[in-house]
């Protein structure tokens, strides 16, 4: 069964269906008294939800899956999480990694399904942070244009015989501040840079986007939400005049040959799990596929374009789309503590404060050619919009349509569990704020008024509110 491209004939016809049908952003699954059923409040990813709390609460499938699917799950789930070799090698179905890479499989960055963290002077072995690149200008499709010695994207590994390209620098200044209440805090502000750069200095026009792996369940529901739901959102953000108005990233799809809403990525500068998947494969393990014949080598790294391959290309149609299809049906951990006095007041300052302005709560998925993800109302947390999030935060390099400012907001659920399956609370797009206080602390821009009522906030609401955010 090619399940994928089943999905790609399928997803293009809801989204051209989807533009004709009318979608209430935030359907409500309040019964007639306004109460919420506390179920509906826990499951996140709606019939797509599971009760695991646990360490590999981030790597089950979604249930409803028929024996097909489960099938397509288990083998996505072992080249999701087996590593890559180097050409020739004895073990064909995985030879070709690199020349230059990343990491040798999806599972060293999104360990456990989850988030990576960036390195430390502790823990310098962390693969979770890559460096985006490019210079000023864009691509043949408005993508960034790719730096010309170093690519799109800064490989700081190789195989044997071809240089990497360099290693990330980080250094960080702490900034300090406090709350209202005067209770100090400590934030941590982290600037980058290229070391060791083996093809000369990048140059001063260069610019770095530094991106930390997030984590990967629930994907296949966020893509199931139809156009027109993240569209209409944007309109509503735009009429409430209050100063928060995102507006979705446009980006091509090289495996569906268009434009497309952006929806992946820190900067919402990936349309589908598919474009996601082969693109981490060229660019993060250095295997190449069909939507990607070519290895991701400049041409003036003469090592790495005389390097072996592991066949043309490295990765089959049917290997491909059977990751695509394990991380688009891994299913979204319950929220725990639904109901609690602290976790519902919580939700209530979440509210007010205006998080759920662009964190929102609540979305509705089309029909898609997974029955088990299809028509689901779920808590994702998230418009899938840009935002401008300030200075503090920007990165300075455009891509596609978002600026050097902007950010999609990344869904919230699973948030409480990184602790748990991931040992560690590294949050944002680089993984600088070491706590969901911090996180919240680093926002600006469209957020700066909600940032600055957190700040305000009495002690108990404080605390309420992470024990919420916590629970999700
Ligand atoms: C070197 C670390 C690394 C490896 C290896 C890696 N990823 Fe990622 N992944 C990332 C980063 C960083 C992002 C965010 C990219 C961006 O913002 O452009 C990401 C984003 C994603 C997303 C989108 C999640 C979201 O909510 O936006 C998916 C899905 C994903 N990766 C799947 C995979 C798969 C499948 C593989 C293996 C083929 C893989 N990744 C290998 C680092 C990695
Ligand atoms: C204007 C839109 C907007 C508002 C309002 C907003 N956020 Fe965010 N939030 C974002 C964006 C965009 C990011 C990603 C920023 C980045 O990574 O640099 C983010 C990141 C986060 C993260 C880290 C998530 C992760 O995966 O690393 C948390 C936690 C968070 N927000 C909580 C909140 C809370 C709590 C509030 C209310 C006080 C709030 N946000 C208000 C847009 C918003």
């Amino acid at each position: 069964m090619t399940l994928g491209a089943l999905a790609a004939i399928v997803g293009l016809a809801l989204v051209i269906a989807a533009c004709s049908t009318e979608t209430a952003a935030t359907s409500g699954q309040a019964d007639r008294d306004g109460q919420v059923d506390p179920g509906d409040l826990a499951a996140s990813g709606g019939d797509a939800s599971v009760d695991n709390s646990g360490s590999n609460a981030f790597a089950q499938p979604a249930p409803g899956l028929d024996s097909d699917e489960r099938r397509a799950f288990v083998v996505g789930n072992n080249f999701f999480n087996d590593n890559w070799v180097t050409a020739p090698a004895s073990t064909t179905a995985r030879d070709g990694l690199g020349p230059v890479f990343n990491a040798q499989s999806c599972s060293s960055c999104h360990f456990k399904d989850g988030r990576g963290q960036p390195p430390t002077e502790q823990n310098p072995e962390e693969l979770g942070l890559l460096l985006r690149l490019s210079v000023p200008g864009s691509g043949e499709h408005g993508e960034p244009a790719a730096h010309p010695a170093y690519g799109g994207q800064l490989q700081d590994r190789s195989i044997n015989g071809v240089p990497a390209e360099g290693s990330i620098g980080i250094s960080t200044t702490e900034i300090s501040g406090e709350y209202a209440d005067g209770t100090p805090y400590e934030l941590l502000e982290p600037s980058y840079s290229v070391i060791d750069p083996a093809f000369g200095p990048l140059g001063a026009d260069t610019m770095i986007s530094p991106r930390i792996a997030p984590p990967v369940f629930g994907v296949g529901l966020l893509e199931a939400v139809p156009e027109s739901t993240i569209e209409q959102l944007a309109q509503e953000q735009a009429e409430a005049g209050d100063g928060i108005s995102g507006r979705p990233n446009v980006v091509w799809s090289p495996t569906l040959g268009e434009m497309a809403i952006g929806r992946f990525g820190w900067k919402a500068n990936v349309a589908t799990v598919a474009d996601q998947t082969v693109g981490a494969f060229l660019g993060d393990i250095g295997i190449t596929s069909s939507t990607h014949p070519d290895q991701d080598c400049t041409g003036v790294q003469l090592e790495c374009l005389a390097a072996p391959d592991g066949g043309q290309p490295e990765l089959s149609d049917s290997k491909a789309q059977r990751v695509t299809f394990y991380t688009r049906t891994l299913a979204v951990p319950e929220r725990r503590d639904v109901g609690e006095s602290s976790t519902d007041n919580g939700a209530e300052v979440f509210e007010r404060i205006s998080c759920s302005s662009c964190h929102v709560s609540e979305l509705r998925t089309g029909e898609t050619d997974v029955a088990a993800l299809s028509e689901q109302t779920i808590r994702p947390y998230t418009d899938l919009l840009l935002h401008d999030m300030g200075p503090g935060l920007a990165d300075g390099r455009a891509d596609f349509g978002a600026d050097g400012s902007e950010w999609r907001t990344p869904p919230l659920w699973g948030l409480g569990l990184t602790s748990v399956v991931n040992d560690h609370t590294r949050f944002l797009h680089d993984g600088r704020a070491r706590s969901v206080e911090e996180a919240i602390l680093w926002h600006g821009g469209e957020a700066e008024r909600a940032r600055d009522d957190f700040v305000a906030l009495p002690r108990g609401d404080r605390e309420d509110l992470l024990a919420f955010l916590n629970s999700l």
